[in-house]
């Protein structure tokens, strides 16, 4: 029996009804998948918790329909100042990106492990959307992928070889809204009153983000190091265990150059490989013909899921800069590359 079902109005239905009941449910998001629970049901919430195997400190992110409704996971009024900082950014909803504020009481503790923020978003998925409209409750959702695994940009991700372990057991219905737009996890933020900070680099770019607050990137990120090198910078909680990594031992390309590569490697491309490095590899997924970093980004979860399903000894991946989505890009890469094969 399939689980995957097309968005129509009485899968929407079914899908608001499960999630009343404190079912689970895996939805599209424009980032990527998520699984889905009702945010106000501590039961729900503990079920996502128990299904992704996922380490019991790492909170939740809830999704709601519109700015009028973040009173349903967020304590309201704000300060004046994380107002003016909500205000600087609220027109990116709905969009790919994630605001931590003060929570409110009627959010499950199990959401924000005990904390006292929640991490909150709009997703401007057209799917996601009709589903939020038609549920009178906050939906929590972290992506519809085991823990430590990459995250899923298509329906078949959610159920595939790949997928959560003992999925049929915690997953009543995949709702299908095709590929993913963004295909990485949305920008978070913490909203705070001595000013905003980046927790993880996504969708909307820390450019973008730091224009709006008036201040610079550097200062967004509070100058601290990137994860590249292994520091805890730019980090939400939980984010450490979050590897977004392929059972395949993953290499960054520029380290790789020195080094033979092993019989059955393949390649992940951001633009067209010249044919010669092309044929070092029994497989190469090419990502955009022309290095576009929106593009990389779509394509790059897929990818490393096809890879690793190849039998490979070795998956070689690109790099960019890190600015604009390269940020994001590389901030996924380098957790992957540094947990090495499992
Ligand atoms: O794009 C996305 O954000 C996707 C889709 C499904 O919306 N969701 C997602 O959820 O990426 P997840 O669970 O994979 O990542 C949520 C992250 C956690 O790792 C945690 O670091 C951060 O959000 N987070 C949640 N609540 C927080 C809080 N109160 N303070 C700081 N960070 C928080
Ligand atoms: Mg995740």
């Amino acid at each position: 029996m399939t689980l995957i079902h097309l968005p129509s109005d009485d899968v929407l239905d079914r899908a608001c009804a499960l999630l009343a009941t404190g079912k689970l449910v895996a939805i599209p998001t424009e980032t990527v998948y998520g699984l889905a629970a009702n945010a106000w049901d501590p039961d729900a919430v503990a079920r996502i918790f128990t299904a992704k195997q996922r380490p019991p400190n790492n909170p939740l992110i809830v999704h709601v329909a519109s700015v009028a409704r973040i009173g349903e996971a967020v304590a309201l009024p704000l300060s004046s100042e994380l107002q003016w900082q909500l205000d600087c950014v609220i027109d990116l909803w709905p969009g790919p990106l994630t605001v931590v504020l003060p929570r409110s009481q009627r959010i499950s503790d199990i959401v924000t492990t005990g904390r006292d923020t929640v991490a909150v978003r709009i997703p401007s998925h057209s799917v996601a959307l009709r589903l939020l409209e038609r549920c009178p409750f906050p939906i929590a959702a972290p992506s519809a992928n085991r823990s430590n695994y990459v995250s899923p940009t298509t329906a078949e991700h959610c159920v595939g070889t790949a997928a959560l372990p003992g999925i049929h057991d915690f997953i009543e219905l995949v709702i299908d809204g095709g590929n993913c737009d963004f295909g990485v996890e949305s920008t978070i933020v913490a909203l705070r009153p001595e000013g905003p900070k980046l927790l993880r680099p996504g969708g909307v770019t820390a450019e973008t983000l730091a224009k709006r607050f008036g201040i610079s990137v550097d200062q967004l990120t509070e100058c601290e190091t990137p994860a590249a090198s292994g520091t805890t910078a730019m980090q939400a909680p939980g984010m450490m265990k979050e590897h977004y990594s392929p059972r395949t031992p993953l290499r960054l390309y520029p380290s790789d150059r020195e080094v033979a590569l092993p019989k059955r490697s393949g390649r992940i491309a951001f633009q067209k490989l010249d044919p010669v490095d092309a044929a070092r590899y029994v497989i190469v997924e090419t990502l955009s013909e022309s290095g576009d970093l929106g593009e990389v980004a779509r394509g790059l979860f897929a990818a490393l899921r096809r890879l690793d399903q190849a039998e490979l000894d070795l998956i070689v991946v690109d790099t960019c800069e890190s600015s604009g989505m390269g940020l994001a890009i590389m901030d996924r890469l380098h957790r992957a590359a540094a947990s090495g094969s499992r």
